[in-house]
């Protein structure tokens, strides 16, 4: 299969790694190649590291990393079979995205979007061809966790659910299908449960530091709430908070105020070098 990751941001060179590691021709565009290369450059990193962990041989990961291209051009994604779209959580940019895409690939390729909290509905009814766009939800970091949602949206087609999953299960995922509801199944819990869990940093009076401690050593979890959330990025969070409380109107899907001034004096977590806590 030739497969497009549209955005290679963090999500998106996440997934692009995950393609050409299960053997695809994968093509990654963004809008400026400067920030093509960077996706590319974090994913020649974690390949390195699979090396030197003996994951993978160097002539494999010669391979992979020669079957991504970059380019900023989204013709260039005209024969793929499968598209996969990491843009930013704005619904107008990815209508926008998907009326184009619907219009330059082929009338059997599949479109897919990796929203955290969009309706993927919204974004299908933008296309001239519903049916052949779904839900592909990665999870952060994408080469590492293995669940991907495959949502069907309203007009899905069997075919095109199926096809998504397939590839995800032979890329060496775990998917499970569901439907189109807001944060489909994960996000509908874990972003009011990490915002539980900022809120009582001050109604408990903790620091971030002991919140980890406390719910990595009490709750089994593999990372705090704190560090999952620099993690995830703060921006990300608040805006999937944000989309959620707008649905489903529950207070605790509400961004906490904390996040959001976090978000307001620029610290967003690891990929800005400070969160709730810093980043060399
Ligand atoms: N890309 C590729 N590989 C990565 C990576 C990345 N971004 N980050 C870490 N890894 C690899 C590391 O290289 C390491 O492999 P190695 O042993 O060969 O070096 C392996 O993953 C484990 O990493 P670490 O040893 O650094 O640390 P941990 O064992 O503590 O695992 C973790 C780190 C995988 C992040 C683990 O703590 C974890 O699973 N945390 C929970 C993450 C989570 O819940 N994510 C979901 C967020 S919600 C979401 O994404 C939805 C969205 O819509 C908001």
């Amino acid at each position: 299969m030739k497969v497009g990751v549209v955005g290679m941001g963090t999500m998106g060179a996440g997934i692009a790694q995950v393609s050409v590691t299960a053997g695809h021709e994968t093509v990654g565009r963004e809008v400026e190649l400067a920030l093509a290369e960077r996706g590319r450059a974090t994913i020649e990193r974690y390949l390195g590291r699979a090396v030197e962990k003996g994951r993978m041989g160097e002539g494999e990961r010669d391979q992979a990393l020669g079957r991504l291209s970059l380019t900023t051009s989204l013709d260039d994604l005209d024969d793929c079979d499968l598209v996969i779209e990491a843009i930013v959580e704005e619904l107008d940019a990815k209508r926008e995205l998907f009326r184009e895409l619907d219009r330059l690939t082929r009338g059997d390729a599949v479109l897919a979007t990796n929203t955290s909290a969009l309706s993927v509905t919204e974004i299908a009814e933008a296309t001239q061809h519903p049916e052949r766009v779904v839900g592909m939800h990665f999870f952060n970091p994408a080469p590492v966790l293995p669940l991907v949602e495959i949502v069907k949206a309203e007009r899905s087609s069997d075919d095109a659910v199926q096809t998504a999953y397939d590839w995800a299960m032979a890329a060496g995922k775990q998917p499970v299908k569901c439907n189109d509801t807001p944060g489909f199944i994960v996000n509908r819990i874990l972003i009011p449960l990490l915002n539980d869990c900022v809120r009582v940093l001050d109604e408990a009076s903790v620091g971030p530091e002991d919140m980890d401690k406390a719910m990595t050593n009490g709750a089994g979890w593999p990372m705090g709430p704190c560090a999952l959330v620099d993690l995830v990025g703060i921006d990300i969070h608040v805006h999937a908070s944000e989309a959620l409380h707008a649905k489903l109107g529950e207070p605790r899907m509400a961004p906490p105020e904390r996040l959001v001034q976090m978000q307001a004096e620029g610290k967003l977590g690891r990929k800005s070098g400070e969160g709730f806590y810093r980043y060399d």
